[in-house]
């Protein structure tokens, strides 16, 4: 349902692969609530055929932009707003990788270059793109900047490895650069903590099936879906979420908050 809460709001959403993606959905949504954006993501990485569905069915262009080159991550802000006609309101940094994660290295063994570019490609990332942005002067006052974050952050999960640490940086630098942007351009920045969902990259973590369960028999709201998480993105980006920033936000149905679930205890065989 539209409430037309992006109203003239122009963005940059990263990360849309293909329509299980997180970011997939936040473009939707954003066109859905009368945004305008551009939609990018690494020219690698890019299914044209994919995304190119998606730019036709939200009227965006694409800019290829790989998140870890300073240069690009210049073009993309430069031309964004050549395209859209004006400063941006609302980026969406949904990017994520893990060379560890994908080769199915315990942490104990962590291969180091595997490991800083995992840093690299999602936390040190964001730092760029705000620095880019920052320089620039890119995006307009009371903007808002979203990365999407995991629990494994706060929390242990053996099998998210290095990722968990990757994180915790993410959601650092978004209390950290929130300081200043906030204070220098009235911009914000949150992370949002998103509840296991199957999409290209949570499904590549190992035992992904067994741990989506766990976490939606935990949560007494069950698991967010990408649908959801994108509602939660739209709110942020809007005005009515103006006075929120440097805030890692959970959104996850109450898992993050809940010890044990009877259903657990029921499942374990305790009466
Ligand atoms: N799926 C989950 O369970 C889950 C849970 C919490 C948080 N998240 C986070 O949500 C975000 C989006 O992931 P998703 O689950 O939608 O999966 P996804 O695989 O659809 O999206 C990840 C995206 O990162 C992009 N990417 C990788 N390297 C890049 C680079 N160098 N430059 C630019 N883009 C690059 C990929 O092309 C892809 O589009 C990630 O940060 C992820 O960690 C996912």
């Amino acid at each position: 349902m539209s409430y037309n809460l992006l109203k003239g709001k122009r963005g940059i959403i990263t990360g849309a692969l293909d329509e299980n993606s997180i970011a997939w959905k936040v473009a939707e949504k954003a066109h859905e609530q009368g945004a305008t954006f551009v939609l990018t993501n690494a020219p690698i990485a890019m299914r044209m055929g994919e995304i190119k569905k998606l730019a036709e069915k939200t009227g965006s262009e694409i800019i290829p932009a790989d998140a870890t080159s300073v240069e690009d991550l210049t073009n993309l802000f430069t031309k964004s707003q050549e395209v859209l006609g004006g400063k941006i309101d609302f980026v969406l940094h949904s990017i994520g990788m893990s060379v560890n994660i994908r080769k199915n290295i315990p942490y104990v063994d962590s291969n180091y270059d595997f490991f800083q570019k995992g840093i690299d490609v999602s936390a040190m990332s964001f730092h760029k793109m705000l620095s880019v942005a920052y320089k620039m002067d890119a995006i307009s006052e009371w903007g808002s900047v979203v990365a999407l974050t995991y629990m494994a952050a706060q929390r242990t999960y053996p099998f998210y490895t290095d990722m968990a640490d990757i994180k915790a940086m993410l959601e650092s630098i978004a209390r950290s650069f929130g300081y200043h942007y906030g204070l220098n351009k009235k911009v914000r920045i949150n992370t949002v903590s998103q509840s296991p969902t199957r999409t290209t990259a949570g499904s590549g973590i190992k035992g992904f099936g067994d741990f989506f369960d766990y976490a939606n028999a935990i949560a007494p709201l069950g698991n967010a879906t990408a649908d959801d998480c994108a509602n939660y993105c739209i709110t942020l980006f809007s005005d009515l979420t103006k006075m929120v920033t440097m805030q890692n936000l959970f959104h996850d149905g109450g898992y993050s908050t809940t010890g044990v679930s009877m259903e657990v205890m029921t499942k374990l065989g305790i009466e």
